[in-house]
């Protein structure tokens, strides 16, 4: 792994133990790293260079609070070559330094009329629905991997407790993947709140998939940037997500922060 070999050569020394994906409207948590190293992915074989505006492309390695962090600027989504085991390498490398966990962030719409844009959404669950999975092609019987509990309890309930300590709203409920890039049509909308999805996003689950299967616990947080399509009278758009995301991402980065300094070290 080529990777871990450039990691440790511009980190020392360095484990860390909390793996990090900022999703669009998480990147102002890189504000809350000291000590922290930046290793651009261009740097980094098998990262992703990634396509999208609004998510950045390097790794950083810090500390938040006394936890050693590594933590993902942007990711690799599947609708950007209809593979979805473009975070395979990354997930596998941050493991290989001594992750035991991965924090995933992301921006999603809302199905919930209560839960409104600008709102959290800590994840319980979550809907594959392009029945897509990075591990297809990957032998042997560890890829048939159990996802009750992918969602790690323990860690949400401390994530609940430090939002209720913080005084910070945080829902709960189920994130249902869409491949993308397209939004969803206002049908879809409704079908996946009949199937009892609380969020619609078009990232995270395959790095679920992938950091599960790698015996990383999870937990992941979505940034509510707008209704799920044909819900309210906004035009979606990506610039809308970003915009609605950038509004948030001091609040949401605070209390992520807040949340990674108490997560366990071992
Ligand atoms: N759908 C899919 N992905 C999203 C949305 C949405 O409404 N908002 C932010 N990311």
């Amino acid at each position: 792994m080529d990777a871990l070999h450039i990691i440790a050569r511009r980190a020392p020394q360095f484990q860390p133990r909390i793996a990090v994906v900022l999703g669009s409207g998480w990147g102002g948590l890189t504000d809350h790293i000291t000590q922290a190293v930046q290793i651009p992915y261009a740097d980094l074989p098998g990262f992703p260079q990634p396509t999208v505006a609004g998510h950045s492309a390097s790794l950083w390695l810090g500390y938040i609070g006394a936890q050693a962090v590594a933590v993902m600027g942007g990711r690799k989504h599947g609708y950007e070559t209809g593979a979805v085991d473009g975070m395979a390498v990354p997930l596998q490398v941050l493991k290989a330094l001594g992750c035991h966990t991965l924090v995933q962030t992301n921006a999603a719409g809302s199905l919930r009329a209560d839960m409104p844009p600008q709102s959290l959404m800590l994840v319980t669950d979550h809907l594959n629905l392009p029945q897509c999975s990075p591990l297809v092609g990957q032998t042997g019987s560890a890829r048939f991997v159990n996802m009750v509990d992918a969602y790690d309890i323990e860690l949400n309930r401390l994530a609940a407790l430090v939002a209720i300590e913080k005084n910070a709203l945080l829902f709960e409920g189920v994130y249902a993947w869409f491949l993308g890039p397209q939004f969803e049509t206002p049908a879809e909308i409704r079908m996946a709140r009949l199937l009892g999805a609380d969020a619609v996003g078009m990232s995270t689950v395959p790095e679920t998939i992938l950091a599960r299967y790698l015996g990383l616990r999870v937990m992941a947080l979505s940034f509510i940037t707008n209704f799920g399509a044909g819900m309210s009278g906004e035009h979606l758009s990506h610039a809308h997500t970003l915009q609605q995301a950038q509004m948030g991402s001091a609040k949401a980065s605070q209390l992520l922060a807040d949340i990674i300094a108490r997560l366990p070290q071992t």
